[in-house]
């Protein structure tokens, strides 16, 4: 059985007189345990959209969204969730921030501290654990955040464009981090980004979403050994191809309000 299912997923806004805006249609795929996915597609497709129906923060218009098996229902702590913008709670320190995600835990008090002290090693935060996050660089925020999500042991790992703020030096950086952290923690990943050589760097398979409706314009496995070299012509490759299928998913616009 798949980990998640997205099993004929329609998201429909409907505002007072307006068209009703139709977002994703009847969309479905399957994802396998362990697995790390990126959603790459045209800014306005859906991407955060279908993220927040994965998190149950809000529900489909109709079909379902299944965690192994069971239909997703609200927001809990087996999906761990990192937003696009808002990564901490910045009048907590970074201990405390990481800590959040084990708050509804049945862990002992020891074993929390011990699980504490592993994820400020694994996201490098040695030494910052008393710090605010605005004392932080926007990474190590970043890695903050991821290690937070981690905190609550969740199934799958859920992930809105997570070093969207970060500048491009430092985002290689945080990708070999990120791929890292992710490899310890043995989850399963859907990342939503908008960088294809992000999304061939850490992902086992790249779907992407056309603007119109959501359609998966394509379903890429990537079939490179890890550590991913991002300066191989094979690499190179995919990057190529995954750039024609974006520019082609964006022409699917069916509208004309861009
Ligand atoms: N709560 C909402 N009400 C109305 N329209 C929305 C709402 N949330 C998102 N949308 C619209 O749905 C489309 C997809 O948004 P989003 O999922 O944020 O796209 P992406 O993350 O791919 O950039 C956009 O046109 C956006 O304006
Ligand atoms: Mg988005």
């Amino acid at each position: 059985m798949a980990r998640l299912s997205v099993d004929g997923v329609t998201k429909v806004f409907e505002e007072k007189g307006k068209e009703p805006h139709v977002v994703l249609e009847n969309l479905r795929f399957d994802i396998e345990e362990g697995q790390f996915i990126s959603l790459l597609g045209p800014s306005g497709c859906g991407k955060t959209t279908l993220l927040t129906m994965m998190g149950g923060f809000q529900a489909p218009t109709s079909g379902k969204i299944l965690l192994d098996g069971v239909p997703v229902e609200g927001p809990s702590s087996e999906r761990g969730y990192v937003f696009q913008n808002y990564a901490l709670f910045p009048w907590m320190t970074v201990e405390k921030n990481v800590a959040y995600g084990m708050k509804f835990s049945s862990m002992s008090a020891k074993e929390k501290q011990e699980k504490l002290k592993r994820l400020i090693e694994i996201a490098h935060l040695q030494g910052h654990e008393k710090k605010y996050p605005i004392q932080l660089s926007g990474g190590m925020q970043q890695r903050a955040a991821v290690a937070r999500a981690l905190a609550g042991q969740p199934k799958v790992l859920l992930l809105d464009e997570p070093l969207g703020a970060v500048d491009f030096q430092m985002r290689e950086l945080m990708q070999n981090e990120l791929e890292h952290m992710v490899r310890e923690a043995k989850i399963t990943v859907v990342m939503v980004t908008h960088d294809v050589s992000e999304s061939v760097f850490l992902s086992d398979r790249v779907i992407v979403l056309s603007s119109n409706k959501g359609r998966v314009v394509a379903d890429v496995p990537i079939d490179l050994p890890r550590p991913r070299d991002r300066s191989s012509e094979e690499f190179d490759k995919y990057v190529f191809k995954l750039t024609n299928l974006v520019r082609r998913a964006f022409q699917e616009r069916t509208d004309t309000t861009f």
